[in-house]
């Protein structure tokens, strides 16, 4: 399908435009507490029907259509398609945290300073979680295989999904690869919803700190250090040197 012609299935065709009254609400849009177990399972069932991205994001919303009807009721969920196996199938941002990100925005975020600056702040919890975690942690009521766990060491779906094959001897275009991400929407559903019932209480705080090492490179290098020539709170030696290797031109 590559080079297919779009037209046909995206016929632009103005639309009426909506009151204002049925118009979605600003954000954060409106929570009641989710059932984290529920979230995860719910996160694993899906994976097969749309992707880690959309299974990770409909777990942990799926029940607020029902406990809070609109305006969950009108978001067009399957949008989230997108970002099956790290951004259509590129091994970028992993899925389950791309679709856990846009529920916490959703739910805790908001164009105010101090909302964005909430989600924000619980998003970089959980890649940090997720990078230094053995996981998959959840395990599905009725599941295709068992599942070793690994640590990813990145919040990247190549990274993420690289390691695992290695712990696994696996292969990554298996059934068994598929399903250990599908456990792994689980964990991700289930750790976010934790942070969003911590949050909604005022509780929010963040629990996992960047490794040392990435501390100690971000202050030669991220923000306000003497060379601010990089960003980002990835662990750095999944790509570069570590502090036990070498700092190829620096001598410290
Ligand atoms: C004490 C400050 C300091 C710390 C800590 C530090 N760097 Fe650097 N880094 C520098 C300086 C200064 C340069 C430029 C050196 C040069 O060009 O000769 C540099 C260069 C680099 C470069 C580009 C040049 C190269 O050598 O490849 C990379 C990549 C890099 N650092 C990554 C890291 C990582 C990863 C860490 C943590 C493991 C780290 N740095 C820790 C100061 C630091
Ligand atoms: C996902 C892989 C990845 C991670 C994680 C990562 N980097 Fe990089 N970094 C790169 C790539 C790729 C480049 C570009 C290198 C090039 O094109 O030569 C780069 C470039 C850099 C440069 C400039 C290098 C130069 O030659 O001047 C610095 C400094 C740097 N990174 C520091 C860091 C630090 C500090 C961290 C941790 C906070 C980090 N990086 C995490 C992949 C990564």
């Amino acid at each position: 399908m590559v080079g297919a012609s779009l037209a046909g299935a995206t016929q632009v065709v103005a639309q009426p435009a909506p009151a204002a009254a049925q118009s979605p609400p600003e954000l954060p849009w409106p929570y009641k507490p989710i059932d984290a177990a529920k979230a995860a399972q719910a996160a694993y069932d899906h994976y097969y029907a749309g992707g880690c991205m959309f299974a990770t994001f409909e777990g942990i919303t799926g029940e607020l259509r029902q406990s809070v009807g609109y305006p969950y009721t009108s978001f067009p969920r399957y949008m989230l398609m997108y970002g099956e196996a790290g951004v259509a199938g590129t091994a970028t941002l992993c899925g389950a945290l791309n679709g856990a990100a846009a529920a916490i925005f959703l739910i805790a975020g908001g164009i105010r300073p101090e909302r964005k600056e909430l989600a924000f702040a619980m998003t970089r919890d959980l890649f940090t979680w997720y990078e230094q975690t053995d996981l998959p942690d959840f395990e599905p009521e009725v599941s295709l295989f068992d599942i070793v766990k690994s640590v990813s060491g990145s919040p990247l779906c190549h990274a993420s999904v690289s390691n695992w094959c290695k712990a696994a001897n696996a292969k990554s275009y298996s059934p068994e690869r598929a399903e250990r991400c599908a456990w792994l929407c689980g964990s991700v559903a289930r750790r976010t919803v934790q942070l969003l019932d911590a949050a909604a209480k005022g509780g929010f705080k963040p629990t996992v700190a960047l490794s040392a090492e990435t501390q100690t490179c971000g202050s030669c290098h991220d923000h306000k250090s003497a060379r601010e020539d990089t960003r980002g709170s990835m662990d750095c030696g999944g790509c570069h040197f570590t502090n036990q290797t070498t700092h190829s031109k620096l001598k410290l």
